[in-house]
């Protein structure tokens, strides 16, 4: 299909970026290596969203789970993280995305948190996409957190336990504010959720790809986003 007949992408595309300790492994490489390789396929995906004019990307970047695995590969993906997010503070006015955390960052180390503070106040302003990055992010934390923080609010005298409504949480999570993604791209072959966005994602759309995420280019984003289009989206009506 050109570029002239693509159809409207979908306003928010939320990903999960697996298979990178596969893509390594098929090659004799360590599973760092397939981090390397999956961030440059990231930033690959989120220019051809910036084309696109998609206006919300969320990817999973490090789930609250992630820690079970070894120092070594923790430590790769944090570096990589953080190698990331100076390079988008230095580039961040040339490709006008603005950057997001969703997940509990305390548990990251100074300097990374520095950088994501960093990176969420820089980019405010700017408006082309936006990036949600999930790091130790896990979806029932999520709402665990949320939840504590309202019942905050009631003991504090903000609101009484009645108030509560599903838009009233919605503000409690850490997407507040940002409207819930029509489409999840979960490649590698993989066929569950693994604790991403569960609240935001009760109406999605969800297409699972048998392509490892280093390996994921523009074309397979083209083809979930036709995938997406050929679904007869109802919300519950008729
Ligand atoms: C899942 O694949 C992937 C992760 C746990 C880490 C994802 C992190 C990145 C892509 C790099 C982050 C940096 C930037 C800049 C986005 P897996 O390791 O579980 O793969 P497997 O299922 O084949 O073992």
């Amino acid at each position: 299909m050109s570029q002239m007949e693509k159809l409207a992408p979908p306003r928010h595309i939320a990903i999960i970026m697996d298979g990178n300790g596969r893509w390594a492994k098929k090659r004799g490489l360590p599973r760092t290596a397939g981090h390397k390789a999956g961030a440059e396929s990231f930033r690959r995906i989120a220019n051809y969203c910036r084309t696109l004019g998609v206006e919300y990307l969320t990817v999973y970047a490090f789930s609250t789970e992630n820690w079970r695995r070894s120092e070594e590969e923790v430590g790769g993906i944090m570096k990589l993280l953080a190698a990331y997010l100076k390079e988008a503070l230095r580039d961040m006015y040339k490709n006008n995305v603005c950057f997001r955390f969703f997940g509990d960052l305390s548990r990251l180390s100074p300097e990374l948190q520095k950088l994501c503070r960093q990176a969420e106040e820089e980019s405010a302003g700017l408006s082309e996409v936006q990036v949600n990055f999930c790091l130790n992010y896990g979806g029932r934390d999520e709402i665990v957190r949320a939840a504590r923080a309202y019942a905050a609010d009631v003991a504090a005298g903000k609101y009484s336990a009645e108030d509560l409504s599903e838009g009233l949480f919605a503000c409690y999570l850490d997407s507040a504010g940002v409207p819930d993604p029509e489409l999840v791209i979960r490649p590698s072959g993989e066929l569950r959720t693994s604790n991403f966005l569960p609240w935001q994602t009760v109406y999605s759309e969800f297409v699972y790809m048998n392509v490892l995420w280093p390996d994921f280019g523009p074309e397979d984003l083209d083809s979930a986003i036709e995938e997406y289009h050929r679904r007869n989206r109802r919300f519950g009506g008729v």
